[in-house]
This record gives C-alpha cells, structure tokens and sequence, in this order.
C-alpha cells in the first residue's frame, strides 16, 4: 500500500489494536441543526482529546474547530439533499480533493445508496473519488446510507452494500449495527466501523457499540448517542473504553456512571427522550429522530 494512504489510515483505524473511535458531527449537511449539535464548537470541545478521528463537512471544520488541535480528520465530501427535500439519495461530490488537501485530511468520506433511485449515481462517484483519492494517498470511506428508510437495516441489505462499497475501492466501510452482524463483517474485505444511529439509553448504545466489536467491527463512528447524551464526556470515553479497553458492556456503563458522578452537570438539562434496547441480544430498533 502507498506509504502516504498507510500512514493516513493509521491515524484514523489505530495501528496497535486495529481498532478506531471516530467522532461524528457531520449531521448539518442534511438535518441543519441538530438537537445538541446547535453550536457545534460547544459540542466538539469537550469530546476532541477523546477521539481518534472527528468526521465531519469542511464548513464546520473551518469554523469550529481549531486548526492547531492534531486531531485527524474524515472529510465528508458529499451532500446535496436536505431531510425536507424530495430524496436524501440524490447526493454528490460537493469538496474537491484539492480543498481537502489545503484541510489536510486524514480522509475523506462520501454516501453511497444502493437500491435507492440513485445508487448509479453514488456509486460512480465512489469509483471517481477512490481514484482521485488515491492519486494524494488520501483514503476513502464510504457510509451505507439508508436515507429515511432505516428498516432496510438488516444484514443482507448492509451486507450487500458494505461488499459494494468494498469492491469500488473504499478502504473503510462505515454502517449500521444488525442482527447477524458477523455475516456483514465477514463479507466485506476492508474494515468497517459502525454509525451509532438514533440516541438510545447509555446502555443499549454501549451494548450496541460492544456487539458491533465483538463481531469484527473495526470500531465506531458515533455521533447523536454521543453528544445527545446528557454526559458527552463520560459517555465518549466508556464508548472508548469498548472499542480499546476489551472492557464487556456492564464494566463500560460503570465506568459511564462513575465518570457521570465525578463530572456533576452544571446546568440541569432535561433528559433528551431515549429508547430502550428491544431485544437485549441484537435487535437494535431504533426510533427516528432528528
Ligand atoms: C450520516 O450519514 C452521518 O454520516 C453520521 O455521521 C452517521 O450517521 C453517524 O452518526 P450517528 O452515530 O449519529 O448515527
């Protein structure tokens, strides 16, 4: 592999444990602001010494983070749809790999839709983007949109589009946790780190991110159960503690409730509403919201 694409995929996917802890704030380029994400250079603060990787639009990244902080950055590079437009699918390239150069990205990031009206469209703008990626040594990840669909998540439809993903070039596969996991894993030939989706209770997005390990992801690109939690901080390091601790979900969630003790909240907000685990096993039923 091209030294440069190495080196690269090392600050994001860690080189001594294989294993990555991505932090998602990429949210506004479809849903504007989203809940706790209103200002995002509050919500980024805190979390940035906790993260391997923050994934998030160069519009953000100019304005909300500071560019003498090291932290490596995944560069979303596709958008053009809104949740209030037509279809969430109908996205592009909108960020030249040469901005992303100027950023200096670790790598950038882009949507593919398979089975939705513009899965030719977002596929070949996958292969496009690999190969002028490449030509920097800048890797690739590609996430396994659903857009409002988020039923289709099961592991025969994120199997299929992880293994797409995977043959067009992408070196990371970002996707949903599902039953049967292990099939997505095993299928696809690059690593893959799964998206938190929809704020749920501690401990079911802690159940939720050791499962996903424990069947071979790669680790996590967390966003809403993250920073919608009422303790960011105590949750992105029992988050960490999973994916680069081994540590199992009970030991995690005590360490969140510790950290939750130690760190009491200064102003008292409101408890965002939350969804319990259905199945406690696997079957991770999330509720829709923005
Ligand atoms: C969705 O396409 C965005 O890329 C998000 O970054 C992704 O869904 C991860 O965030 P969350 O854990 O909130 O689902």
């Amino acid at each position: 592999m091209d030294w440069g694409l190495q080196n690269r995929l090392s600050r994001i996917i860690k080189p001594n444990d294989g294993k990555a802890v991505m932090l998602a704030v990429d949210h506004g380029y479809f849903l504007g602001p989203t809940e706790s994400l209103e200002q995002p250079k509050k919500t980024i603060h805190p979390l940035l010494k906790y993260c391997d990787s923050l994934m998030l639009t160069r519009g953000i990244l100019r304005t909300s983070v500071d560019a003498r902080f090291p932290v490596p950055v995944v560069l979303r590079v596709s958008g053009g749809s809104s949740i209030i437009g037509q279809d969430l699918s109908n996205e592009k390239i909108t960020t030249s790999v040469k901005d992303a150069i100027r950023l200096n990205v670790s790598a950038l990031a882009m949507s593919i839709f398979v089975g939705s009206k513009n899965e030719h469209n977002t596929l070949v703008s996958l292969g496009h983007l690999v190969n002028d990626a490449e030509e920097y040594g800048i890797p690739v990840l590609a996430v396994t949109a659903v857009g409002k669909e988020l039923e289709k998540r099961d592991a025969r439809y994120l199997s299929l589009s992880c293994r797409i993903a995977a043959e067009f070039g992408a070196h990371i596969v970002k996707t949903y946790y599902c039953d049967n996991f292990e099939k997505v894993v095993d299928s696809c030939p690059v690593p893959v780190i799964i998206a938190g989706g929809p704020k749920l209770e501690e401990h079911a997005a802690l159940e939720l991110a050791h499962n996903a390990v424990k069947a071979g992801a790669a680790g996590v690109d967390m966003g809403r159960n993250i920073w919608q939690s009422v303790y960011p901080v105590p949750m992105i390091r029992a988050v960490r503690a999973i994916v680069h601790g081994n540590v199992n979900v009970n030991e995690a969630y005590d360490l969140f409730k510790r950290l939750c003790k130690e760190n009491p909240l200064k102003n008292n907000k409101p408890k965002p509403q939350t969804q319990k685990l259905k199945n406690k096993s696997k079957n991770i039923k999330q509720k829709k919201k923005k």
